[in-house]
């Protein structure tokens, strides 16, 4: 046998894309490649993007422009574009850059060992189809390593819903779930390998439909897996909501207190011309239904400021919502025009008005965001232990609310769940001690 080839991958963008990045390093494992962190040494190179934002789809022509030098010294090294700038622009990219071999789109990565090959033999390949066959059937299985306790499992990728300012319906292409036989067989393995904690993911995670009880169905039958502690989901989107998922979060011990639920906007103008067919008053309900059902629950969200439209009165009406939710972590982005996406033909709001919001409205998250973690200080929470902290004998986790927690735990297993009382809050961490 040959020596080992390393695969080098870049991630960028979504929690979906660190998954499909494990899953596309395991499928290459059986063409004979082990990862390494290293771009220098890697015989292929795979930058897996982002198309979100205009910044972010920047980032990949600049590290291409970065690894040319890298490529002219070994002309063997291969490189490849995966995700979602592979998906929107891989004829440009192949065009405008002649260094890359491969280009693969989300729903094609199972063809990925195929195309090496034909990389190898001097081919430059390109797929961005929206295949008929699923490609976790055909992504090879993964090999049973241990793994860290916390571990992501995609369970719906895709997106019908079209909000005109976003391209991922058109990367990622429809909504679709996988059976919830296969989701659980992987969670299953995922546990005998040391996971504790899974967080599902999809693009609308809350619209998955491969169990007859959707997805609170789904994590009711995962919380049956002895040795699965805890149970994650994102992204949701306010209209998939449903009565069961709300119940799951009031009554399923395993599912943790903690629930990003997107919003964008406060003005019901605004939303309206973001086509998200909700109104504010609609998420406000929702809240408190949620809050009914959990109320210690932990709110996340994401918000875009200077959408086509947006005036003063619409951004204050923002403010407002974000007064009247509370949220313990948030983000909030300035609207970036997507080629190909409703909005962007529309006028543009001034770039220096929007920053002026996206500043006033971090000021805010950003306090809320201190002040409900500080208000840990002197509660108890339940941490799971990953790794070690910064000190001798500590350990690091995180807490049900997904706070970042660490305490002196000399003792402690990585994938422990251990009581903890918080003493004290820093920057970015709390700290506390085991009881
Ligand atoms: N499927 C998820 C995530 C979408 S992308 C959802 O529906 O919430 C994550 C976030 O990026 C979005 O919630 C939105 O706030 C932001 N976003 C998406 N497109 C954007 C754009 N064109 N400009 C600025 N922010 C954008
Ligand atoms: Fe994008 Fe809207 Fe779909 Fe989320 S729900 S992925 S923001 S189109
Ligand atoms: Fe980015 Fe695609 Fe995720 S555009 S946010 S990597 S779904």
């Amino acid at each position: 046998m040959g020596k080992a080839k390393k695969l080098f991958i870049k991630t960028y963008g979504c929690q979906m894309n660190v998954y499909d990045s494990e899953r596309m390093a395991e499928a290459m494992g059986g063409q004979g490649y082990v990862t390494t962190d290293c771009a220098e040494d890697a015989d292929m190179i795979l930058l897996n993007t982002c198309h979100i934002r205009e910044k972010a789809a920047e980032k990949m022509y600049s590290e291409l422009g970065r690894m040319k030098p890298l490529k002219q010294a070994r002309p063997g090294v291969k490189i490849g574009v995966t995700g979602c700038v592979a998906q929107a622009e891989g004829a440009e990219i192949m065009r405008r850059a002649p260094m890359v071999d491969l280009v693969v789109g989300p729903q094609s990565y199972h063809r990925l060992p195929a195309m090496e090959a034909a990389v190898q033999g001097g081919a430059r390949a390109l797929d961005t189809d929206f295949p008929e066959e699923d490609k976790f059937d055909h992504l090879i299985a993964r090999p049973k390593a241990a793994r860290a306790p916390s571990a992501f499992l995609t369970v719906q990728e895709g997106c019908d819903k079209f909000c005109a300012f976003c391209v991922v319906p058109y990367t990622r292409g429809a909504e679709v779930s996988r059976p919830a036989a296969r989701v659980l067989d992987e969670a299953r393995d995922l546990v005998e390998r040391g996971v504790r904690e899974l967080t599902l993911l999809g693009q609308n995670v809350n619209a998955y439909h491969g169990h007859p009880g959707g997805l609170a169905g789904l994590i009711r039958d995962l919380a049956l897996i002895d040795g699965l502690a805890r149970i994650r989901y994102t992204t949701s989107h306010p209209n998939d909501m449903d009565d069961a998922l709300i119940a799951a979060h009031g009554d399923c011990d395993k599912l943790m207190p903690y629930l990003h639920l997107p919003v964008q906007s406060g003005s019901d103008r605004v939303l309206k011309a973001m086509n998200r067919k909700h109104t504010a008053q609609h998420y406000l309900a929702l809240i408190n239904r949620i809050r009914a059902a959990r109320p210690d629950i932990m709110l996340s969200g994401d918000f875009i400021v200077g959408f086509p439209g947006e005036t003063d009165a619409d951004f204050q009406q923002t403010l407002d919502l974000v007064r009247a939710v509370g949220y313990g972590q948030c983000y909030s982005f300035k609207y970036s025009s997507r080629p190909g996406t409703p909005a962007a033909e529309r006028a543009q709001v001034d770039d220096v008005v929007a920053s002026e919001r996206l500043q006033v409205l971090q000021a805010l998250l950003t306090s809320q965001q201190v002040a409900i973690q500080n208000a840990m200080v002197g509660r108890e929470v339940s941490v799971l232990f990953e790794k070690p902290g910064r000190l001798p004998g500590q350990m690091g986790g995180k807490s049900q609310y997904l706070h970042a927690v660490h305490a002196h735990a000399p003792d402690l297993a990585a994938g422990t769940v251990a009581r903890v009382r918080i003493v004290e809050s820093a920057r970015n961490s709390l700290g506390g001690v085991l009881v």
